[in-house]
């Protein structure tokens, strides 16, 4: 059976060994990040050949939280020699492991030189086995008696939980921390319709194997229904937009629209009129200079740019009659700053047309959290809070905890106001970019990075972590440099362009 280093196997390879049943074995020492990304790259060929694509986000994160364990796991077996204790000694093992994890994060470079000198691997193995899809994870020092008894343990007690608010006040209660990716493993493999029995981690000889069973008959939850009734119902109530509103969409489709006509229509309703001379001004950046009237902002933003705007304005004015929130300001906030820096990255990256695109789709992208916020502000704190304390994606622990998805929920109000396909699409794929149709993929990328790029509350080592690859090569970063280097050109030139109104 064949060994292959991390980016060795290729797309066809991949799937002729998938089909013949082949294992595919690859391994690795120090795992670093691009190789990582190699063993997931695998991992989303197969899931695509075998038409499992709703399933890949989850488990893509089940993979790379079982890796890092791994990882881990062999790091405990080097540290516990260095510190001269007996890991298999109870009074040595709470000793060490009091100061295991901010040493092996201190010392990181030390500890993962080792793994080669101490012959530590990580094996990913992925095999069609009859009608199952076998993923195991192997890492060649074995699970002690105590650890294994303790995940088997949280094993069986996260089949007691069917909603992550019990399961979390549980593990928040106790504190823990390592606890959590577990349980959220637990409950994405039960989101996607798989139960525990097809989880498992035992110890072999020398080894410890966490092995995940799919079976191809499985239907996912999401392929069946897709979005929470709650919310279904909410969008059904919220309003379309006004009579003028939905007249003048019309008429801006045609491009030879007679303009004063226009904006005759739009000076009759002062609201509109004021709201869309302030949103120009906001832009202000696609401007040349402030516009005081609707005919003067035309000119400079044209047609599709005020149908942009008035997307933006009547969505806006609705959300914020129906909703009374401190939050939506936040959100408003971040999507101003998401639509700027989106607006940058097309500009430097796409033709002109999309940038003016690329400006509302940050605008309007996280609709859908304005939404979910409104029915439940509790579980969208809840999230957040795990999101920045674990570092999960958004995306990932939205879907396990309850079934809300802003991204999917946002969609789906924008075509009920009849968005253009386009923005819809910057919406849906705001956070998996790489899912979304071709035509509209390097405008998605640019708010897709933007998005990330405005999240003030991570760090930037966070944030390029979590940047796909594909989206990094895309951009031409190749470095924590050239990321952070992006990243200070984009903080800049909004500071100044906020500093200039
Ligand atoms: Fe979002
Ligand atoms: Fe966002």
């Amino acid at each position: 059976m064949p060994v292959y280093k991390p980016g060795e196997l290729v797309e066809n390879q991949i799937i002729n060994h998938l089909h013949n049943g082949d294992e595919m074995i690859i391994e690795s020492y120090t795992l670093p990040h691009k190789e990582e990304d190699d063993i997931c790259e695998v991992l989303r060929v197969c899931i695509d050949e075998l038409e499992k694509e709703p399933i890949y986000d989850y488990l893509l994160y089940i993979v790379k939280e079982l890796l890092t364990n791994a990882k881990k796991a062999n790091s405990k077996r080097i540290y516990f020699s260095e510190k001269k204790l007996d890991i298999s000694n109870p009074v040595d093992y709470q000793k060490g492991m009091r100061d295991f994890s901010r040493t092996i994060f201190e010392h990181a470079d030390h500890y993962l030189q080792q793994h080669k000198e101490w012959g530590l691997t990580i094996r990913t193995s992925m095999q069609m086995v009859e009608d199952y899809f076998v993923i195991k994870i192997i890492n060649n020092t074995q699970i002690m008696e105590g650890e294994l008894k303790v995940a088997q343990e949280k094993l069986r007690r996260s089949k007691i939980f069917n909603s992550f608010e019990e399961a979390s006040s549980l593990i928040f209660d106790s504190r823990e921390g390592a606890g959590l990716g577990f349980i959220i493993i637990i409950l994405m493999l039960k989101k996607i319709g798989l139960t525990r029995e097809e989880f498992d981690i035992r110890s072999e000889q020398n080894k410890t194997v966490t092995e995940i069973s799919i079976p191809l008959s499985l239907i996912t939850e999401e392929q069946s229904q897709t979005i929470n009734d709650l919310l279904s119902r909410e969008i059904k109530d919220i309003p379309q937009f006004p009579e003028n509103v939905i007249l003048l969409q019309e008429k801006l489709q045609d491009p030879e629209v007679d303009l004063k006509e226009v904006s005759t229509l739009i000076s009759r309703d002062p609201s509109l009129t004021a709201g869309i001379l302030k949103l120009s001004n906001s832009a202000e950046f696609m401007l040349p200079k402030r516009v005081t009237s609707i005919i003067e902002a035309i000119k400079y933003i044209g047609i599709k740019g005020l149908r942009n705007l008035i997307y933006t304005y009547a969505s806006q004015k609705i959300l914020e009659s129906r909703y009374n929130m401190e939050e939506m300001k936040k959100i408003w906030a971040h999507s101003y700053k998401v639509g700027f820096y989106a607006f940058y990255l097309a500009k430097k990256n796409l033709t002109s047309e999309d940038r003016e695109d690329a400006f509302i789709g940050g605008l309007l992208h996280d609709l859908g959290k304005i939404l979910i916020f409104a029915i439940n502000p509790d579980i969208v704190k809840a999230i957040n809070t795990i999101c920045h304390t674990h570092g999960i994606p958004v995306r990932v622990i939205e879907e396990v905890t309850s079934g809300y998805n802003h991204s999917l929920i946002g969609a789906k109000l924008a075509e009920k106001w009849n968005f253009p396909e386009k923005l819809v699409t910057a919406i849906q794929y705001h956070h998996r970019p790489l899912s979304c149709d071709d035509k509209y993929k390097e405008y998605v990328f640019c708010i897709y990075m933007a998005n990330i790029l405005a999240q003030d509350e991570l760090t930037s080592v966070e944030k390029y972590e979590m940047t796909e690859n594909t989206i990094l090569y895309y951009f031409s970063i190749t470095s924590q440099e050239e990321y952070d280097s992006l990243q200070n050109e984009l903080t800049s030139s909004y500071v100044e362009q906020k500093h200039h109104k």
